[in-house]
């Protein structure tokens, strides 16, 4: 019993690298950053340069600013911060708080939360992304579409959920999953 407890948890953990790690591609969206965004983004590299951490609250203003971390913002940064492009990139792929994706018109949401799991969320997650062609953490080329594999979101009573925008769908089947990207297309 204890053995197959053991192989579940291995399973799944394996199950969440496998979209982790997947979370951490650069994006193919084209970068449209505004002069505000690049203004806001240089008051508070002049407010934070030179203090200790400044690069990762650097980072974390970027990431409000822009709502993620394209590689023209990184390259920015570490131009201005006087640091290498790699350790802007490392820092940023190595923390889960950081995106590299923006969001999609349609930001889809599949929680791998442990109830959601057993109850088939990886299955759920593979339709969409057979559906759209848009991987667990990152989005379609035009912007249209995001794909987040998430943590749970508290609704564990209606597992395996999904949300879409501020829509929230649960107890889903992978056959229910057509019809509800449907609505979006
Ligand atoms: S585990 Fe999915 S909502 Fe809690």
């Amino acid at each position: 019993m204890l053995c197959r407890i053991l192989d579940a948890q291995h399973i799944y953990k394996k199950f969440l690298r496998r979209f982790t790690s997947m979370k951490k591609k650069m994006t193919t969206v084209a970068f449209k950053g505004t002069k505000e965004q690049e203004a806001a983004l240089d008051a508070l590299i002049a407010e934070l340069k030179g203090e200790e951490g400044a690069l990762m609250r650097v980072l974390q203003g970027a990431q409000g600013i822009y709502g993620y971390l394209p590689i023209e913002v990184q390259k920015h940064i570490a131009v201005a911060l006087d640091v290498s492009l790699s350790e802007v990139y490392g820092v940023s792929t190595f923390y889960s708080q950081f995106s590299l994706n923006p969001k999609g018109e349609v930001a889809i949401g599949v929680c791998l939360g442990t109830a959601c799991y057993v109850k088939g969320s990886g299955d759920i997650i593979n339709k969409v992304t057979e559906i759209l062609g848009v991987k667990a953490g990152e989005t379609s080329p035009d912007g249209r579409y995001s794909l987040e594999a998430t943590r749970c979101i508290g609704a564990c009573g209606l597992a395996p959920v999904l949300t879409i925008n501020d829509e929230v769908y649960g107890r889903l089947t992978v056959a229910d999953i057509k019809g509800i990207l449907e609505k979006y297309m």
